[in-house]
């Protein structure tokens, strides 16, 4: 079983906000949003809103969405459901651990 790929420290991420992950690091087709709730829990979308280039690590995040920087739909950050225009469609949710510290990535496993 993948041990997944160590991609921060859990300190690189405050609270409410978000960093990208490149797609030269996760392999994926997107670069992926690691984005940390305000309870302190880490989760993991694709990077690029699905309405139209925003990356979603620039987005706020709180109670369990995430709203995108240009035109605030919100994605929940289990799943990926978008709640809201202008975007349509959800995205894609990616497992993620955080051990010792540190936060490590699954890209494309399912939370
Ligand atoms: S780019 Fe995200 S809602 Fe428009």
């Amino acid at each position: 079983m993948s041990k997944g790929i160590r991609v921060a420290a859990l300190d690189d991420i405050p609270e409410g906000e978000g960093i990208a992950v490149g797609k030269e690091l996760t392999g994926t087709g997107d670069g992926i949003a690691l984005l940390r709730d305000t309870d302190g829990s880490v989760w993991a979308l694709d990077d690029t809103c699905t309405h139209e280039d925003a990356s979603l690590a620039d987005g706020w995040v709180e109670d369990g969405f995430v709203e995108c920087p240009l035109h605030a739909s919100r994605f929940c950050l289990k799943n990926g459901e978008v709640q809201g225009l202008p975007a349509t469609k959800s995205t894609c949710p990616h497992r993620v651990e955080v051990r010792d510290g540190e936060v490590y990535l699954f890209p494309g496993e399912a939370p």
